[in-house]
């Protein structure tokens, strides 16, 4: 899997090759990455030089000998001595330079994965890994990086990771290091990003590289919904099933960095790391500083291959092992439905409700402690409220105990707001500046994570709340970015945001320690923190405060380009939706929200009967396709998001398919539907799940298709629409796997002229799931 053929490394997975050269001068030069290659093929690797190049500095201008470092793809490059391409690191050096130069010094490979102590890191059941370490040191002084390199062979993952040490007698300053670095050859290339903010997360933006600097950052203090830290790199032409495409993810959840560079000879260089805007770390004698951990992948069969190797790489890798595989339950949240203004009654009859629609976990959001009536106090303090709650959490964790749920509670456990018991007490518990009025976010100040006390006032309060009551799930939410950044917990504020997350992973740790059972879900005004870091500690992460579902697919699509469905917590919740106003049939919020971890967020006695009675129906499906809809591989497709959109699952020989129409086209086009991941030999039985419309879906129009006449807005409508619902079409078929892939011809769509029981009645926001099984 790793192999040393001097002057070359070379990484394998099960499909790809990552090479690396040992250079005469000690630069190391990046060879290739990609498919599998042979042995033969390294000597042919290399760039070619054969005369000067105009305008480029020489390392070593021996005759014959020209090492122009500007024109070579390197794997970890250093600054100042004629690679202008941007760099991976930049050190104040022991002589105040800037000038730094790393080349080859020693190697060694281990059998897994170096583990950290402060830095969340995969971990390997079916020892599957491995590890090189190539030492670099700087050709003056006694400064040493060593390059972490990872294989995960089954999943084609290979991460990458630096330490750098400092051996010399003076603290230098470390301003920017990157976990990884490399260059390839390009001038072919677009960068994918998922962009966006709160209640629109994980936009999918494609931007083209031309010579010059791309950067994709967040700054904030946290991954941020701003820029997620994937990122991928892909050839012109490439799609969901077609071409070369590079994945880059980072194991962080601060400041992340991602820049591609495209240089003045078309060599493309991409470095992924911590932020280095605000950095400035002090390297003393005899220290170390350990990067986080980026995850690398490739394909060239596209983008839903490089999402599968993520996808499996998370579910094996990455979240907590205790989960690993594991079905997670279908929750009720109670936020949407009843904000602060609950109490123990109504919680108790949502809960009862929810159980005998078949939901597994019941789960108190905020405002259950102190007085937090609404957000503008009491984060920070854990008492509970007894005037919303009598029996206090353990009375109500007890009832809902009894019902057979499971019970999960919120904390916003990093914040607190001004206005609470424990600011009243330790108001240098928060983050703020002598001299500075703080900015508020939300209300709230965010905790100093560096401060080992509060560490320890967290860590003490919440694991009384979760031996009192028998905790089986948390909401980790974390409601504001950072400002004012300053702690008197370390000697430089350029180690602020660093340390803050590792004062939070410290925390997470010794929780996840003490209660492996607890299913922690994360969350930070939605999907504010979706990142690797976070989900070595929980499994799941609110994906986003926007459950409409059809504002949903692009933020559910985006988010699938790095995190499987295991981890995509969707709910669903009322029409027409808080935040868009649009209304949709409450078929369309189910077929949405079941492509990943389901749950539902409202009040049922705000529903009718039909919808009521079409949750139950959901349930029982999502539960006999849970496993497939939260471990599946997933899909996209090639489609114009703003006409139609599809999701596909495949497990073993069952594929779930969601057919969504954004909008509908009057007089449509007569439509396929194509399924992706058959077995072209195979026979498949291929059904729509069933599905009934609600007399009000077509208003006065009803009267065509029933015997009697009905005024939409008269009573006697809205009583017979409580017990009649027409049916929408289902479609039957056997078909083989060759046709099912190039396109299944599905039975056509309301034209605008009949409605009978073989017509799709879609309309806006109108959607089917197919199920697809291989025929016995
Ligand atoms: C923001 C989260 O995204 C919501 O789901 C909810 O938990 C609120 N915070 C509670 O304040």
């Amino acid at each position: 899997m790793i192999k040393f053929i001097e002057p070359y490394f070379i990484i394998e997975t099960k499909s790809l090759s990552y090479a690396i050269k040992i250079l005469e001068t000690g630069h190391l030069e990046h060879l290739y990455f990609g498919d599998k290659i042979l042995e033969t093929d390294l000597d042919f690797l290399h760039t070619k030089l054969s005369a000067k190049a105009r305008g480029v500095i020489d390392y070593l201008e021996e005759k014959g000998k020209d090492i122009p470092l500007d024109l070579i793809c390197l794997e970890f490059s250093s600054s100042g001595k004629g690679d202008f391409k941007l760099s991976p690191i930049e050190l104040k050096m022991p002589d105040q330079s800037f000038v730094s130069d790393f080349t080859y010094q020693k190697h060694e490979m281990i059998e897994g994965i170096l583990p950290s102590d402060t830095l969340p890191t995969p971990y390997d059941d079916e020892k599957n890994t491995k590890t090189l370490i190539i030492t670099l040191k700087d050709t003056k002084f006694n400064i040493y990086i060593d390059l972490i390199y990872t294989t995960y062979y089954d999943v084609n993952i290979i991460s990458r990771k630096t330490i750098i040490r400092n051996n010399e007698k003076e603290t230098i300053s470390l301003r920017k290091i990157m976990s990884m670095s490399f260059d390839i050859y390009g001038s072919n290339y677009d960068m994918l990003t998922l962009d966006g903010g709160a209640i629109k997360e994980a936009q999918k933006h494609i931007t083209p590289i031309a010579q010059g600097t791309y950067i994709n950052s967040s700054i904030t203090g946290n991954s941020s919904y701003k820029h997620n830290p994937g990122v991928i790199l892909l050839e012109k032409g490439t799609h969901e099933d077609f071409g070369n495409c590079y994945g880059f993810n980072l194991i962080y959840s601060g400041n992340h960095y991602t820049a591609i560079d495209q240089s003045s000879h078309g060599i493309l260089r991409v470095m992924q790391g911590i932020n280095p805007s605000m950095f400035e770390w002090d390297l003393n004698t005899n220290t170390s500083f350990e990067t986080p951990t980026t995850v690398l992948s490739f394909s060239s069969k596209g983008l839903n291959d490089l999402s599968h190797h993520m996808h499996d790489f998370i579910n094996k890798h990455i979240i907590p092992r205790q989960f690993k595989g594991v079905d997670r339950p279908i929750v009720i949240n109670s936020w949407e439905g009843f904000y602060f203004d609950f109490n123990e009654k109504k919680l108790i009859n949502l809960a009862k409700k929810a159980k005998s629609l078949g939901i597994e976990l019941f789960v108190l959001d905020d405002g259950w402690f102190s007085s937090r009536n609404n957000d503008l106090s009491g984060l920070g303090d854990y008492d509970v409220n007894f005037k919303k709650l009598k029996h206090g959490l353990r009375g109500l964790s007890h009832k809902i105990h009894q019902m057979g749920m499971k019970f999960g509670l919120w904390f916003e456990p990093e914040m607190i707001n001004p206005v609470s018991k424990l600011y009243e007490k330790h108001p240098e518990y928060a983050i703020k500046i002598e001299g500075r009025i703080p900015a508020l976010g939300r209300h709230q100040l965010v905790l100093d994570m560096i401060n080992p006390l509060v560490r320890k006032y967290i860590i003490n309060e919440i694991s009384k709340i979760i031996d009192d009551t028998n905790l089986d799930y948390i909401k980790w939410d974390m409601n504001r970015d950072m400002t004012d950044m300053y702690s008197k917990h370390i000697p430089n504020q350029g180690m602020f945001y660093h340390s803050y997350i590792l004062g939070l992973y410290d925390v997470l740790s010794q929780l996840r320690k003490k209660y492996p059972h607890i299913l922690i879900e994360t969350c930070a005004s939605g999907g504010n923190r979706f990142d690797l870091g976070m989900l070595t500690y929980g499994p799941q992460i609110w994906t986003s405060d926007n459950t409409d579902p059809i504002a949903r697919l692009s933020i559910q699509k985006g988010i699938s380009y790095f995190y499987p469905q295991s981890c995509i917590s969707n709910h669903v919740s009322m029409s027409p939706h808080e935040q868009t106003l649009r209304k949709t049939p409450i078929d369309t919020r189910f077929n949405v929200s079941m492509f990943g971890v389901l749950g539902y967020e409202l009040d049922f006695k705000l529903l009718n009967t039909f919808e009521i009675n079409s949750i139950k129906k959901h349930i029982e499906i999502y539960k006999s396709y849970r496993h497939i809809l939260q471990f599946g591989q997933f899909y996209r497709f090639n489609e114009d998001p703003k006409v139609r959109m599809n999701f596909q699952v495949s497990f073993e020989d069952t594929h779930v398919l969601g057919n969504y129409q954004v909008l509908a086209e009057p007089n449509p086009n007569l439509e396929i539907l194509k399924i992706k991941n058959l077995n072209p030999t195979k026979i498949y039985d291929l059904k729509s799940m069933e599905q009934k419309l609600p007399l009000e879906k077509f208003g006065h129009l009803i009267s065509h298709a029933l015997p009697i006449k009905l005024n939409p807005n008269k009573a006697l409508f809205r009583l017979i629409s409580r017990f009649k619902q027409l049916d929408n079409a289902t479609e039957e078929a056997h078909i083989s796997g060759n046709v099912g892939m190039k396109g299944y011809k599905m039975q056509q769509q309301f034209m605008g002229t009949y409605y009978n029981e073989q017509t799709r009645m879609l309309g806006d926001f109108g959607s089917q799931i197919y199920i697809i099984k291989e025929s016995r």
